[in-house]
């Protein structure tokens, strides 16, 4: 009538800690960072409170205090201080990233410097690439919008950039950016795609932060439905195939399936906590709600327990903060 197995042993408080499975470490953690070429100074994000878009003469500063909390790599995002309808912005040599990747790589050399890949910020209209007529009206046009991201690409490789990062979801996106990136002699420099990324309404707060809201349609023509596990598998296979470095799953909260599923595909996974995903727990902690150390490290830790090998979030420098504490 009483239990032989009785899993409780191996919870007495002293003796669990040698049986956790899952542990988050400052090394998994990749820091969103925006720079904005329009500020003198930093700018609260409203809508993701704690972030803040930052000048470009801050980039090194803001590297350097990322790198002292442990923190060893960043993604870039850069908001430009002109717009068009071909983003050329984006890959301009004296551009906003350009400029912040070699402040960074020449004074904080170790920080891992990856770069988005995508013209939202960068398009008057707020879309991801070149927009042209179709049968069913304006919309994102995907090969002239390749040759856009090889530019793109290529651009950030030679200001600097460790890792790029493309993240505009067209298909054959690996491919173009790969052959650019060897044609220019960065054989060296790896992709990581974003290579699963669902169409969410999550991503919200980043419109603002990245001034990237668009003037027209959505991005359901491009992004993927987010009941689609099958097709969200395909198209992380399909970039691996490609020659993609690194597989990414985004957002990551709602899809610890998807994230599960594409370990089975041999490469490193990142996922990415996005925008919303921050703000959610950022209110409810705000109103008292939620014990905000406690949420965040249950969410990161379950995005690694579901297999992510890198996890892309805005409290990075919070959990590197914690875990120094911890120590
Ligand atoms: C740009 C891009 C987006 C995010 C990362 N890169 C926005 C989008 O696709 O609309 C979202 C990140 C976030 O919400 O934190 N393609
Ligand atoms: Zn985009």
């Amino acid at each position: 009538m009483y239990p032989q197995r009785r899993l409780r042993r191996l919870r007495k408080r002293a003796i669990q800690p040698l049986f956790r499975e899952t542990k988050v470490l400052k090394e998994d953690l990749i820091a969103p960072v925006f720079f904005d070429e329009n500020l003198s100074e930093r700018k609260p994000i409203e809508s993701m409170p704690g972030q803040f878009r930052y000048p470009v003469a801050e980039a090194a500063d803001v590297a350097q205090r990322l790198s002292e909390s442990g923190i060893q790599a960043m993604l870039l995002f850069g908001i430009p201080k002109s717009k068009d309808e071909s983003a050329s912005e984006a890959w301009n040599e004296e551009g906003v990233i350009q400029n912040v990747v070699r402040a960074i790589k020449s004074e904080v050399p170790d920080m891992v410097v990856i770069t988005d890949v995508c013209a939202c910020e960068y398009t008057s209209h707020g879309h991801c690439g070149i927009i042209g007529d179709t049968p069913c009206g304006p919309d994102l046009l995907n090969d002239p919008s390749l040759e856009l991201m090889m530019r793109i690409a290529v651009s950030h490789a030679a200001s600097g950039a460790d890792i790029v990062a493309p993240s505009c979801m067209l298909d054959g996106q690996v491919t173009a950016i790969r052959e650019a990136l060897d044609e220019e002699g960065f054989e060296d420099i790896p992709v990581m795609s974003y290579s699963t990324k669902f169409a969410s309404a999550l991503y919200g707060p980043f419109r603002e932060a990245a001034d990237s809201g668009m003037a027209f349609g959505d991005r359901t023509t491009y992004q993927l439905e987010c009941g689609n596990a099958r097709e969200a598998f395909l198209e992380s296979e399909m970039d691996l195939s490609e020659g993609a470095d690194i597989l990414m799953v985004k957002p990551a909260g709602f899809y610890h399936d998807i994230i599960a599923s594409i370990t089975s595909l041999g490469v490193p996974v990142a996922a990415y906590q996005v925008s919303g995903e921050y703000s959610m727990i950022k209110a409810a902690s705000e109103k008292g709600w939620l014990d905000e150390r406690s949420v965040v490290m249950e969410s990161v830790k379950s995005i690694k327990r579901a297999g992510a090998d890198l996890i892309i979030t805005y409290f990075a420098e919070d959990i590197a903060g914690w875990l120094n504490e911890e120590q």
